[in-house]
Parts: structure tokens; sequence; C-alpha cells
């Protein structure tokens, strides 16, 4: 697994969900050098905190963590974001490998090297672009991966598949009822072509000053209704919800069919990926809080809408009735 992982003589820190230690670790331990520290945290979203960072510094510090030793980041995106962020921060960077165990993380979040914790004002609103040294991905680790966070995993996928390879899109339409079922080859296809395509926008905009924008297509609102609802919707099942919103405001503006957004909305329902928005939430409060995502600039609204399947296109003039009109087609 961690084979060709020479840690030459350096010391290496693992980064952890503990849930996922707890079910896996035994699995790295062959690949580990002798000295070797285990630090954990406690799953979920929550984490993505300033608090549980300082908590994984001391653990660092503890253990001697110098410049030339190593982080390993394990578990889903959560650790990733949060481990890399640690290990790209901690002595102004040190090296770190991601180990992807949730297939959100390995479809999407593992690969690009964005890190980032939230703030109470919003979602990964501190962080800093530290590409990892390897991102190691084996399927064997899904088997314990909760149905519900294996669709929302999915979620990325169909956003890849949305703006960059309308082939890859009719692929999940063919392949619905395998990729529900996990059946083992449909994840194999799935997760080499979302590395793919996730590589190849990043290697062409790494710092996101161009093309690499698209990836937060069906983001702005989903981080806005993920924030609104306290993380108790699971990431893609938001960035679901964020696609749909802005589709229909994609629609609504005559960027978009009926007929396509139509099309993708039937996908994500067989993928199981349609919650509905609780009417306690108020379309004015996503409106307010997409002024605050990192996709804001000068003051305007920005969402990556599409025009058709492949087809992103950055909108800046987004005004806050639009989000507020395309609301209530989730609710
Ligand atoms: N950096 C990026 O480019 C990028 C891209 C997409 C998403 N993200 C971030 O990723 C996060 C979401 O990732 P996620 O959905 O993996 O969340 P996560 O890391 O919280 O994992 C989801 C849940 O699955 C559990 N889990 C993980 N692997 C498991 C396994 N093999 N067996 C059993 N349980 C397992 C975890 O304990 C957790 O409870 C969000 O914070 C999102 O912002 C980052
Ligand atoms: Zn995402």
């Amino acid at each position: 697994m961690l084979n060709g992982c020479d840690s030459g003589g350096r010391k290496v820190a693992i980064i952890a969900d503990r849930h996922v230690a707890d079910l896996h670790l035994q699995k790295l331990t062959p690949w580990l050098p002798p000295e070797c520290v285990l630090l954990t945290f406690p799953p979920g979203e929550k984490s993505k905190s300033h608090a549980q960072a300082l908590s994984l510094y001391h653990g660092l510090a503890t253990a001697q963590i110098e410049r030339g030793d190593m982080v390993i980041t394990f578990g889903g995106g959560v650790a990733g974001d949060l481990g890399g962020f640690v290990a790209a921060t901690w002595l102004r960077g040190i090296a770190y490998i991601q180990v992807a165990t949730s297939l959100l993380a390995a479809v999407d979040a593992a690969v690009g090297g964005k890190t980032a914790v939230n703030l109470p004002e919003g979602k990964n609103l501190v962080g800093v672009f530290h590409q990892p040294q390897a991102v190691v991905i084996d399927t064997d680790f899904l088997e314990t991966l909760p149905q519900r966070e294996f669709l929302s995993g999915l979620a990325e996928s169909v956003k890849h598949a949305v703006i960059r390879d309308p082939d890859f899109f009719a692929w999940h339409e063919q392949h619905a009822a395998a990729l529900v079922n996990r059946d083992g080859d449909a994840i194999s296809t799935l997760i080499e072509r979302n590395c793919e395509i996730k590589a190849d926008v990043v290697a062409h905009d790494e710092r996101e000053t161009g093309v690499r924008v698209i990836l937060n297509h069906g983001h702005t609102i989903g981080h806005a209704l993920e924030h609104l609802l306290k993380y108790e919707l699971r990431h893609g099942e938001c960035v679901a919800l964020g696609m749909l919103v802005e589709n229909e405001l994609a629609s609504r503006r005559g960027l978009l069919s009926r007929a396509d957004a139509d099309r993708i909305r039937a996908l994500l329902s067989r993928l199981g990926l349609l919650q509905r928005l609780p009417h306690s939430v108020e379309p004015q409060a996503v409106a307010s809080l997409c002024g605050v995502d990192k996709k804001v600039v000068g003051g305007a609204v920005n969402l990556v809408l599409i025009r058709g399947l492949g087809q992103p296109e950055r909108v800046s003039d987004v005004t806050p009735a639009e989000i507020v009109q395309a609301i209530p087609s989730i609710q």
C-alpha cells in the first residue's frame, strides 16, 4: 500500500480520523518506519477548526517533528484538509502524504493540494495550497464506509463529469445502479477517471487563478448550505443541492436548457442525492452567506454555472435575488 514510500530515516506523524484509525491503522503499520507517532482527531467536519489544528501542533511539538520529517494524513476529506493544513503550516511547511479512505477523498479531496480549516463565519476560509508528495488510494478501505458517505462521494464525481466530460456523465447514467451497489469495477473506473480530471485541471492552474475555478461548480451554494445546516448534511449532499440551485438559476437566466438541468437532476436522484432543504433555512440567509464565501471578488457573487454538459462558465454578476428565487427548487 505505502510500498515505495521510503521515509529515509525520517520520523512520521500520522494525523488520523480516530474512527478510521480504529478500523484500519493496522493496514498501514507494515509500511511505517519505527519512529512513528499517531495523532488522532474526532471524526467529522467540526474537527476542521483552529482548535483542532492547535491540538495537533502540540502533538507534533511533543513528538519533536522536525522540518525534514513527514506527516501522513489518514482518513477522508476532513483528515486531508485538516492534516494537510497542519503539515503546511508546521515549521512553515513539511512534507506530507495523503492516504484517502473515503470515496469523496479518493475522487476529489485528496488530489490538488488544497488544505483548509473552517471559521464560525464560513467554511474553508483559512487555508493554503500545499501539494502532498503522494496520494494513496486503496479501495479496500471503502468496504467499511457507510452508504451515505459513499453516495456523498458520488456527488463530486457527477460534478467533475458535468463540468469536464459529457461521456463520463453518460457513463454515470449507464452505471448508476452498479455505483449505488458499490460494484468493484465501477468504483475503480470511477476513481481513476476522477483523479485524471482533477489532476488535469489542477496541472493547468494550481493556484486557482483561472480554469481551476470550474471545480467550484455547486460549491458556492453548497458551502453556504453546509454552514447554515451546521454540517448536518454531508459535503457531497450539499454539493448536489448546490448544483441543483445553480442549474435552476442558470435555467432562469436562459443559459442552461431545462432538458439538461432535468437530466442532471435525474442522475443525482438515481444516485440517492436528492435531499430536501429544510424550510427553516431562509433563502435570504443562503444568499447572504454566499457573500462571505472565498469565491467572492470585488463584492459580486461569482458562480460557476454551466451552459450544458462540459460547458462551465464563470458568472460574476449574480444577484442575491436570483439566489433567493432558485432556492425553493430544492425545498
Ligand atoms: N481539498 C479539497 O480539494 C477538497 C475537495 C472536496 C472536499 N473537500 C473537503 O472534504 C471534506 C469531506 O470529505 P469526506 O466526505 O471524506 O468527510 P470525512 O473525512 O468527514 O469522512 C466522512 C465520514 O466517513 C468516515 N470514514 C472515512 N473513511 C472511512 C472508512 N474507510 N470506513 C469507515 N468510515 C470512514 C469518517 O470517520 C467520517 O465520519 C469536507 O470538509 C470538504 O470541504 C476538500
Ligand atoms: Zn467539494
